[in-house]
């Protein structure tokens, strides 16, 4: 992306502004010892750019995410850089930090819909968000939350009710409602719809990928599916065991895998996939 299309206007959002992990580690302090969680982890999220983080479970990938926002448990130890439009985030203080979080780097988590809270409503949760990070409350955060309810798929009565009432695929929606509240440059989901039936976790994943790419945002997207991921990303890292093993534009890694780990990955699954073929299933 060229710099041209870069605005002068100070805090506006760029089309070449970069969300770059530089030696990012992470280590949980356990009753049973150290995990090493995140090994020297380095990757890049232009805005623009939709990123697949995918890895087998245990590879790292919530825990590289959620350093991003410094969202890790108190005690966790968070070594090397995320750099953010140059500036270097995880060093900020936190309530320098907060100013970053929802408004420039937003977050649909690993189990997002098990996260809100039982008695605020879904119009409730999405105007809290307005309210702390952009000041805007009364009819005006109303107005903005039905807009956002609108743009992921849910009509207006969405607003009043509470998050039992609402299926696994409209809570989905509604997070990523509350994720683009305030307008974020990059949005990183967490196997934002594992949870759902295929038929609804494709159209959710539909639905972020377009909203992302009709606004120019980066994504880092988190799933252990590398088939979806290659089919959805532009690019994809690749993680095992903490470390990134692999990372490059979707079709090169498919094609042209570089590490065995890859390789061996992809070769299973064109066997399960022929074996589909050959039993009919998976069509
Ligand atoms: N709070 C914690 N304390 C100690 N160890 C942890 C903690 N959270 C995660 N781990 C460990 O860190 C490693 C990486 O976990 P992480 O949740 O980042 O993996 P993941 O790739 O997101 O897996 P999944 O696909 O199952 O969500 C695992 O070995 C996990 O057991
Ligand atoms: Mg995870």
């Amino acid at each position: 992306m060229s710099v041209a299309n870069a605005t002068s206007r100070p805090g506006a959002p760029r089309n070449d502004m970069k969300l770059e992990l530089q030696n990012l580690s992470v280590t949980y302090a356990s009753r049973n010892g150290d995990v090493r969680a995140v090994r020297d982890c380095s990757f890049v999220v232009s805005r623009g750019d939709v990123v697949g983080l995918v890895g087998e479970s245990g590879s790292g990938k919530t825990s590289a995410l959620m350093a991003i926002p410094r969202l890790l448990p108190r005690g966790t130890i968070v070594t090397g850089r995320v750099v953010c439009d140059g500036q270097d985030i995880a060093s900020l203080r936190e309530e320098l930090l907060n100013a970053w979080r929802w408004r420039r780097i937003a977050l649909v988590p690993q189990g997002a819909s098990a996260s809100f809270t039982p008695h605020i409503s879904i119009g409730g949760h999405i105007t809290e968000v307005l309210a702390f990070h952009m000041n805007l409350t009364g009819a005006d955060a109303k107005t903005r939350a039905v807009e956002l309810l609108r743009t992921v798929g849910l009509e207006e009565t969405f607003f009043g009710r509470y998050p039992h009432e609402l299926s696994g695929g409209q809570k989905q929606r509604a997070a990523l409602a509350t994720a683009l509240a305030c307008g974020p440059d990059f949005l990183l989901a967490d196997e934002p719809t594992t949870a759902l039936d295929v038929v609804t976790q494709k159209e959710v994943l539909d639905m972020i990928v377009s909203l992302v790419r009709s606004r120019g945002m980066g994504l880092l997207l988190v799933t252990h599916d590398l088939p979806l991921a290659a089919g959805l990303c532009d690019k994809l890292v690749v993680m095992r065991e903490g470390a990134v093993v692999e990372s490059g534009a979707s079709r090169e890694v498919v094609e042209n895998p570089q590490s065995p780990f890859t390789r061996n990955l992809i070769d299973a699954l064109r066997r399960m996939e022929s074996a589909d073929a050959l039993t009919g299933e998976g069509s």
